[in-house]
């Protein structure tokens, strides 16, 4: 599959310009009976231009709902968040999102949804050109004319990552992007998203639950959790802020089975609030990750 990639060929015309991304005192309260209720509080961090930043944390802590400050989907309510060094106010056309589920048009063969990704504007032939470069690229070229319900869910997965690079943006929003996908299919986009990458380097933030993904994908895990309480200061404010960066040593493709991702991996996964009892057998795909407490 992805080792057969024509990475010359798919190259041009696919990558757009990778941008650097800025969270500057970030915050995102919610209204609620009675106030307000903080989700997220001062998050702060320079993701560079071509990184691979993975996001985790609990469910519900507001991973979500950061993918969507960054894509200028929801503003905050503290804070401000740049791209390429401007602030993102609306709807942002540099970032292009993917989802969990691949939200393709039934009706539309798999050229004409990844057509949906093209700018505005873009001639029919150079249109036409790109979408077959992107199809090349995800290993989809034979699927082209085939309905949404004629593949399979990695295909169709595979086939919403073509349409959301077909703006060639300079950020990915991938939230959570193979959590609906069997083990196996799952391993193989992730080496897909890899080749992906380095054939398009964009700038990627990508939500998963997954800490060996993170670990196997990213340039860096940031985790997003509640402050643990000061024995002097008192409780810790509300809301969830990173509570952990690290850095993934090593060059891709990893070696998923390493001593190093091995202790990085407890690390996140303790952060998460989860033993590590029987990690040797790899808990972290199968672990269900404990809900953020407010
Ligand atoms: N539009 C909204 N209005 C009110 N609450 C919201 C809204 N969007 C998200 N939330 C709340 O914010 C919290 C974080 O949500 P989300 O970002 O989806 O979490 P995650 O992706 O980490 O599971 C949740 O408690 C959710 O209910
Ligand atoms: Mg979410």
């Amino acid at each position: 599959m992805s080792t057969a990639l024509d990475r010359s060929a798919a190259t041009a015309g696919v990558a757009g310009a990778a941008v650097p991304v800025t969270f500057d005192g970030v915050g995102r309260a919610f209204p609620q009976a009675g106030g307000v209720r903080p989700v997220l509080r001062n998050v702060s961090l320079e993701v560079a231009a071509g990184e691979i930043l993975a996001i985790v944390g609990a469910s519900g802590c507001g991973k979500s709902t950061l993918l969507r400050i960054a894509g200028g989907l929801d503003l905050g309510t503290s804070g401000r968040t740049l791209i390429d060094g401007t602030p993102v106010a609306e709807f942002d056309r540099r970032t292009a999102v993917g989802f969990q589920e691949p939200r393709l048009l039934p009706w539309r063969s798999v050229a004409a949804n990844v057509a949906l990704g093209l700018p505005r504007g873009t001639p029919k032939a150079a249109g036409r050109e790109r979408v077959a470069r992107l199809l090349e690229l995800v290993g989809l070229s034979d699927a082209a004319e085939r309905r949404p319900r004629e593949i399979s869910g990695g295909m169709a997965q595979r086939a919403s990552l073509a349409r959301a690079l077909a703006r060639r943006p300079g950020v990915l929003l991938l939230d959570e992007p193979f959590g609906a996908l069997d083990a196996l299919t799952r391993l193989k986009m992730q080496d897909l998203l890899l080749d992906v990458h380095e054939a398009a380097p964009t700038t990627v933030l990508l939500v998963t639950h997954d800490v060996d993904e993170a670990l196997q994908l990213a340039d860096r895990v940031i985790l997003l959790g509640k402050e643990a309480d000061d024995d002097e200061l008192g409780p810790a404010p509300e809301g969830a802020t990173i509570i952990e960066t690290l850095t993934v040593p090593g060059t891709r493709p990893r070696d998923r089975g390493s001593a190093e991702l091995a202790e990085l991996r407890g690390r996140l996964l303790a952060g998460l609030g989860i033993d590590r009892h029987g990690s040797a057998r790899g808990i972290a795909s199968t672990t269900t990750i404990p809900h953020f407490p407010y």
